[in-house]
């Protein structure tokens, strides 16, 4: 290959995600795919009917740069009705296709070279690739897995205390988490403000999982004293609604911030698809029933997995948030999770993903296996009983 070819400099030790190799081996050999995190049924009738309306009627167009203002305004009602917060539609809400051009945007817009960003670890893949991209460096804060069980993931706030350097621009929280499934609670989340303020950093809150909280309650960081002036929340439609592949996400961060936002989203996409921003301002507004029979069909794939799991042996605990389970995989005497995920699809049938791909020191992720439950009943079970290939 000629230098003509060779990729910027930005992308070096980047590599393709574990996720695309993965769905890959998935695909090769006929697995029951536990690992992405894309339902495997689809999204509500009324919401598609709604696309389908808004294409029909002619909005097919470029929408707004900063997103369709009937889509910003439901947003808006949306924060204000679950969780008490105001937000100017106009100069605080901007609409991406989904949280991951939010998040690109924002390590765009708000980090260069020689500043610092502190994570959480584990964490989601794009964090420190956008961080990367972006020329900045990644300060982690470890969630220590306790000794068996991949529950009560735990940080320990003088770690966070003494990640964050002059150079640190913000702390990213993750609430509920992928991959744990952790669910901050109101305390931590204080002690992280405390020290956010102390700083004087900003706090970027990843959202995604808002409405799928199982245990404890979803507390945006942004409802906290003295924290909505310096948190930019991000979140996104697409799990919510079953409908990933539509893309529509969303922030919600003070006026100066969100010029900077917008000020990187018009040069990266400029908009998203408008007739589905047209659904979405109808998705946001549903009613309170549709939101609690979505948590309660989540509990119960929860349920189904993490019974299934345990009893084929991992160590499992239910998750108290998100549509994803840590298991333990010491108990079935495996203790590398890449290699035991790059066999689990050809040889069980079954696929699923190694965390240790979102650790900044994967050698703490080694032990546990990434399953996902945004699946129909009838395939968790069939990948159950797979499974049970590897304990019989
Ligand atoms: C924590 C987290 N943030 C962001 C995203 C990306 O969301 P979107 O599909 O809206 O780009 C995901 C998707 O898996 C996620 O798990």
């Amino acid at each position: 290959m000629t230098a003509a070819f060779r990729p910027a400099a930005r992308l070096a030790g980047l590599g393709t995600s574990v996720f695309a190799e993965i769905n890959q081996l998935a695909s090769r050999f006929g697995a029951v795919n536990l690992g992405q995190g894309a339902p495997s049924f689809d999204g509500p009738e009324f919401i598609k009917e709604a696309a389908i309306a808004a294409i029909r009627a002619g909005h097919n167009q470029y929408a707004p740069m900063p997103g369709l203002p009937e889509l910003r305004t439901a947003i808006a009602e949306h924060q204000q009705r679950f969780y008490g917060l105001a937000v100017d539609p106009d100069s605080e809400i901007t609409v991406y296709a989904g949280a991951t051009e939010a998040l690109f945007a924002l390590f765009q817009a708000l980090v260069g070279p020689g500043d610092e960003v502190v994570l959480f670890e584990p964490f989601y893949d794009s964090y420190s690739a956008g961080a990367r991209m972006a020329g900045a460096e990644v300060r982690a804060v470890a969630l220590e897995a306790p000794a068996r069980h991949a529950d009560g993931f735990q940080f320990d706030p003088a770690a966070l205390d003494a990640a964050i350097s002059p150079r640190t621009r913000f702390v990213l929280v993750n609430t509920p988490h992928n991959p744990s499934g952790k669910v901050f609670s109101r305390d931590e989340l204080l002690t992280i403000a405390e020290i956010c303020r102390r700083h004087d950093v900003l706090v970027v809150s990843d959202e995604v999982y808002e409405h799928l909280v199982f245990a404890g309650e979803h507390v945006p960081i942004a409802t906290l004293p003295g924290m909505r002036e310096r948190t930019i929340t991000i979140s996104s439609t697409g799990k919510t609604f079953s409908l990933t592949g539509w893309k529509i996400g969303y922030t919600c961060a003070p006026a100066p911030l969100t010029a900077a936002l917008r000020g990187a989203h018009q040069f990266i996409t400029f908009c998203q698809a408008t007739p589905f921003q047209h659904a979405m301002a109808v998705a946001l507004r549903a009613p309170d029933a549709y939101f609690e029979d979505y948590l309660a069909a989540y509990r119960r794939r929860r349920d189904l997995l993490c019974d299934g799991l345990a009893a084929v042996g991992f160590g499992v605990a239910a998750p108290a948030g998100t549509y994803f389970v840590l298991a333990d995989i010491r108990p079935l005497g495996w203790t590398d999770d890449v290699s035991f995920c790059r066999m689990l699809p050809e040889t069980i049938g079954v696929a699923a993903i190694p965390p240790s791909s979102f650790y900044l020191h994967p050698e703490k992720g080694r032990h546990l296996v990434r399953f996902a439950f945004c699946k129909e009943a009838d395939v968790i079970t069939e990948a159950i009983r797979r499974l049970h290939q590897l304990s019989g």
